[in-house]
């Protein structure tokens, strides 16, 4: 989302003030047309083979937002029952929906075999063993693909880093070879993948050239053991500008792997982006609600949150504040906050800002991932609204919640 124009931000020529007026605030604003070009981003970096994206729907589960990239045909990769429910909502084909994670339920394998997923990223023996259990009761054939943990340093932020050995994640190539062997025996699984996800938010593309590498390795142990296998996952994490990163280009993931896997030109090339394709496509609107000072610093107090944007709470991520309606005047240095009684909520820390005034308007940039999708009503916060902006016209995705909708689950 490019929101400029004439002083004033508008987002993709929506008048983000006349949003914030009619929605309130905190508001969500996505444009479908940066999801779109990101996509298309993506799939263009790749010369000799054409991709299949699978949208992580975890970085934002919003159903229009994510209705736009299954329309452009991407698929999605879902990690629980309730991404599997949003996703086939959201429209997205079942045969190009993977489902990861290293907890599924029996209930939710039951969901995803009678939906007719792609595949199930399969990341422990014990896990195999359900799959093959609530196949044989459903009387269907789950199609396995093994996560690999191939110990590959994503050298990003340590809570999303995810390919070393002592995460949780996935399993070594020996244990992967221990299970497919496993897999092939039995008439209840389907050998169809490998997969792995090292990392979110990474710069560099040789982590990934790495990752590939290690999947190769098990794709051709395997060929040797006669298990074809007809896709190679790389997962997600492309990383993404939020102040001065230098994020690697698409078309560097997508040399490591149309190289890496030069040998097998009948194999499909999956990936499981979410940060790359939605981040830079939403931003959180919020109003200034006072200003104080003390003795140390300046605060700007928003009616936004860490319950709205958890990452610079949960990281210390920085992102991109701007005065959607610029005063004339010095800037000065302030910490943006919301109103959780926490210290760590803030949005922002030391930003040079222009003069704000109570009720002027602020915009959250590249807050479109991990953004609603990790927001949560501590505080007994209802949730802010989402509003998707596509060609020129800006419609409610999803309303604000309401006093009601704090307390409709309790009995
Ligand atoms: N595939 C799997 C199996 C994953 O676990 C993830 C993200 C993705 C794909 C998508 O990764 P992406 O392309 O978005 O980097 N809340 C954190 C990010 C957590 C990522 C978790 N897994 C943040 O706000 O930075």
């Amino acid at each position: 989302m490019r929101p400029r124009g004439g002083g004033v931000l508008r987002a993709d020529g929506v008048s983000l003030e006349a949003l914030a007026r009619r929605h309130g605030t905190p508001l969500f604003v996505y444009s479908a047309r940066t999801v779109r070009e990101r996509l298309d981003a993506l799939r263009r970096a790749f010369r000799r083979r054409e991709p299949l994206v699978c949208y992580a729907m975890k970085a934002n589960p919003c159903r229009a937002l994510a209705a736009v990239l299954a329309r452009e045909g991407a698929g999605a990769d879902i990690v629980s029952g309730g991404e599997l429910a949003r996703a086939l909502r959201a429209g997205f084909d079942p045969r190009r929906t993977v489902f990861s994670g290293v907890g599924k339920t029996e209930a939710e394998m039951a969901a995803g075999l009678r939906a007719g997923l792609l595949a199930f990223n399969v990341e422990s023996a014990e896990e195999l063993d359900a799959l093959a259990r609530v196949s044989g009761r459903l009387g269907r054939v789950a199609p396995v693909s093994v996560r690999l943990n191939p110990d590959v340093n994503a050298r990003t932020h340590p809570h999303i880093t995810t390919g070393r050995a002592e995460n949780k994640f996935g399993v070594e190539t020996a244990e992967a070879l221990r299970l497919y062997a496993r897999a092939a025996r039995d008439r209840r699984l389907r050998v169809v993948g490998v997969q792995c996800h090292i990392g979110s938010q990474i710069t560099q593309a040789e982590p990934f050239r790495r990752a590939a590498r290690a999947l190769a390795r098990v794709v051709a142990r395997l060929q040797a053991q006669g298990i074809r296998l007809q896709h190679a996952d790389i997962g997600g994490g492309l990383g993404i500008t939020y102040k001065d990163e230098r994020p690697l280009a698409p078309a560097a993931l997508a040399r490591a792997l149309e190289e890496t896997f030069a040998p097998w030109p009948e194999m499909r090339l999956l990936l499981e982006p979410g940060r790359y394709l939605v981040a830079e496509a939403g931003i959180l609107l919020t109003r200034v609600l006072y200003r104080k000072k003390t003795a140390k610093r300046r605060f700007i107090v928003v009616d936004g949150a860490m319950t709205d944007l958890p990452r610079p709470a949960l990281y210390g991520a920085w992102h991109p504040v701007e005065a959607v309606r610029t005063r004339p005047g010095p800037r000065r240095r302030a910490d943006v906050v919301g109103p959780v009684c926490e210290s760590g909520d803030f949005l922002a820390r030391a930003r040079l800002l222009p003069p704000l005034e109570r009720g002027d308007l602020l915009a959250v940039g590249k807050a479109g991932a991990y953004g609603f999708a990790m927001s949560s009503q501590y505080n007994s916060r209802p949730r802010s609204a989402e509003v998707l902006v596509d060609g020129g016209r800006a419609r409610l995705a999803r309303r604000r919640e309401t006093l009601k909708d704090l307390i409709a689950a309790e009995r």
